[in-house]
């Protein structure tokens, strides 16, 4: 079985993976580094369980194949979660009860994140945009969605504090 070396950034470390040509960017994270956060469900591009950033935008990693990689960086569910804790997003999830058996979760989160890095303050139809290829079979979404809104919200906050910081300033 020929094998193929492809070096790329996953999570900010640079890593050279030995993968075969036809193996897909979700094996490899979770069968050669171990990131299993990294769900599989579908395996054909519809349920977005699978779904990591690629160069910061939301990808299957189902479909995209490890050899494709080569040069990229790949953020998983473990990439943006800190050391200790959850992140905003994640904790907004968690105090929403945005999660049920979890299966989604990983890529709800990244589809939301990569929405929330590019438009902090996103609004709804934007949200239910960035989700709208991320499958739960559990929560209804209407959580999931409160849950992002929560974070939007927070940033919209934040924003108006700092503008009114150094207008008084
Ligand atoms: S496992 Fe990749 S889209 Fe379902
Ligand atoms: S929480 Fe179970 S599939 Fe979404």
């Amino acid at each position: 079985m020929k094998l193929f070396s492809v070096t790329l950034v996953v999570n900010g470390r640079a890593v050279t993976l030995r993968v075969e040509a036809r193996q897909s960017l979700a094996d490899a994270l979770r069968g050669e580094l171990g990131l299993t956060g990294t769900h599989l469900g579908c395996e054909h591009g519809v349920c977005g369980a699978c779904t990591v950033l690629l160069d910061g935008e939301p990808v299957r990693g189902c479909l995209l194949l490890a050899v494709q990689t080569e040069g990229t960086e790949v953020t998983t569910i473990e990439g943006i979660s800190p050391p200790a804790g959850l992140n905003e997003l994640q904790e907004s999830f968690r105090r929403h009860h945005a999660l049920q058996c979890g299966y989604c979760t990983p890529g709800m989160v990244l589809s939301l994140h990569a929405l929330l890095a590019r438009d902090p303050t996103a609004d709804e139809e934007a949200i239910r945009e960035a989700i709208s290829g991320n499958l739960c079979r559990c929560t209804g979404y209407l959580p999931i969605l409160q849950a992002a809104l929560h974070v939007a919200q927070s940033n919209r906050l934040k924003r108006a504090d700092t503008s009114s910081t150094q207008s008084s300033a």
